[in-house]
């Protein structure tokens, strides 16, 4: 047996907190052969601490053979201890009345302190998942605030959206999902992302071509990528959580265990590809072997792509404008 390796989850007694530490521990995001200790942060009030208590109940009651052994904490540097692997789920969510500047604002506080307890606290390959939203530019504070780790080890998640685009394509050319490679959605985890299927292949031809739709592809498949989010809390009453969960296992399988080959998109600090400002944290296309991801270069940009790239790019812009005095 593989020596354990220690995995914190912040906001782990939340929605996709909820969704996430079972699969987890039951070796769904690290591999069957890799036993973990997880290390869970909840907010110090009561009521959020009693939700983590019977998170870590509900985990023993489980009796997974994988589980070495869990924390629950509300001190982050006692979260990040040692840490391999971090998911920084929990963040601020937007209450009433509440401005956008003023939500970047109680994020980036959050996302301040943590980025200085990994920093103190984690292992120094420790390999970071910002999901809590603005995702981008939460990872993007983490990092600047961990100055002593590697910038490549934070990254953002885009790949729930990855995901959701692939279905709609799946769907559209009654192709298996799993046979579509060669898919990217560029930029911010937000409705200006771009889902981009030009590359993309099912069984090594086009689709693109197979689909053979542009005006499908403008006016009813980007727009639905980028609002399923609002769609889905329209419809449950709650924002997505068992399939963010389900993203967040596949960004850190594939990042840990590899693609063979297989582009993925995850939101990485850019070193100025694409005419995208270095670390700027933004969504790329990247294929992972032996624990790194490297990003796929050189793919032509059309017009109409650059219109979709920069316009997700001013808004991560804008949303780094409207936390730089922080972190100054
Ligand atoms: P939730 O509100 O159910 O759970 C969040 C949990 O985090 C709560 O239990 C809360 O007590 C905890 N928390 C808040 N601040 C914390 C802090 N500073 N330290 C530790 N724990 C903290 O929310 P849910 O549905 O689990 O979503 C979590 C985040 O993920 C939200 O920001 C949401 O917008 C985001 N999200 C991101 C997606 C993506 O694709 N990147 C997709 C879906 C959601």
């Amino acid at each position: 047996m593989k020596k354990p390796v220690r995995v914190a989850v912040t906001g782990a007694a939340g929605q996709i907190g909820y969704s996430l530490i079972y699969r987890i521990a039951a070796g769904e995001m690290l591999g069957k052969d890799q036993p973990v200790i997880l290390q869970m942060l909840e907010l110090p009030m009561d009521k959020a601490q009693a939700a983590l208590k019977g998170c870590m109940m509900e985990l023993e009651d489980c009796a997974f053979p994988l589980l070495a052994g869990m924390v629950g904490t509300s001190d982050p540097k006692e979260a990040f201890k040692d840490a391999d692997y971090a998911l920084l789920v929990g963040a601020r969510p937007r209450g009433p009345g509440m401005e956008r500047k003023d939500l970047l604002m109680e994020n980036a506080k959050i996302f301040i302190e943590q980025g200085r307890a990994l920093d103190e606290a984690a292992s120094r390959d420790i390999r970071v998942l910002v999901v809590g939203n603005p995702a981008n530019t939460n990872a993007s504070i983490a990092m600047k605030s961990a100055p002593s780790l590697p910038k490549k080890n934070f990254t953002a998640m885009l790949r729930l959206d990855h995901n959701r685009a692939l279905s709609q394509l799946a769907a559209k050319a009654s192709v298996p999902v799993a046979d579509i490679d060669k898919l990217v959605v560029w930029g911010n985890h937000s409705p200006t992302m771009y889902p981009d299927y030009r590359f993309a292949t099912v069984g090594g031809a086009s689709l693109k071509d197979k689909i053979n739709d542009e005006a499908w592809n403008r006016e009813t498949f980007i727009p639905k990528v980028g609002k399923r989010g609002a769609a889905i809390i329209e419809a449950r009453g709650l924002s997505s959580a068992a399939s963010a969960a389900n993203a967040a296992i596949d960004h850190m399988r594939d990042w840990a265990l590899g693609t063979n080959g297989k582009w993925v998109t995850m939101g990485i600090p850019s070193d100025g590809s694409y005419g995208i400002p270095v670390d700027i944290m933004y969504g790329f296309p990247v294929v992972c072997a032996n624990g790194e991801y490297t990003m796929v270069r050189d793919l032509p940009i059309d017009d109409y792509s650059r219109t979709m790239m920069d316009k997700t790019l001013a808004e991560l812009q804008e949303e780094q404008a409207g936390v730089a005095s922080m972190l100054a």
